[in-house]
């Protein structure tokens, strides 16, 4: 399926690009200019940016789930996860709020 008509990127090339990146630290923060960046692309209107974060949230509780981390690792790293994406979501639209009124 096509997640970003800007770059024509579909939803397994993301889930590809997150695995490879959680290869290498299964840990880290993903967000979404790491994983274009990575495929040597950028957010052009960034639209498609809320379900690439969504792609990358059920991507790495699968990558977790088949790996035997525990319980407790996976739940403090996908609450981790979570709250990252949900304040970086919550300052973009108030970026977006603060724009629109500048206009
Ligand atoms: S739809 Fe992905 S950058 Fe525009």
């Amino acid at each position: 399926m096509l997640v970003c008509s800007c770059n024509f990127i579909t939803e397994k090339e993301i889930a590809d690009v997150v695995v490879d990146l959680l290869n290498e630290d299964c840990w880290q923060l993903i967000v979404p200019a790491k994983v274009y960046h990575a495929m040597q692309k950028r957010g052009r209107c960034c639209g498609c940016f809320p379900n690439v974060v969504d792609i990358i949230i059920r991507t790495t509780e699968r990558y977790h789930a088949e790996r035997h981390s525990t319980d407790g690792e996976i739940f403090d790293f996908m609450t981790r996860l979570k709250q990252f994406h949900e304040e970086n979501r919550r300052a973009d639209l108030e970026r977006r709020q603060k724009g629109h009124r500048a206009a």
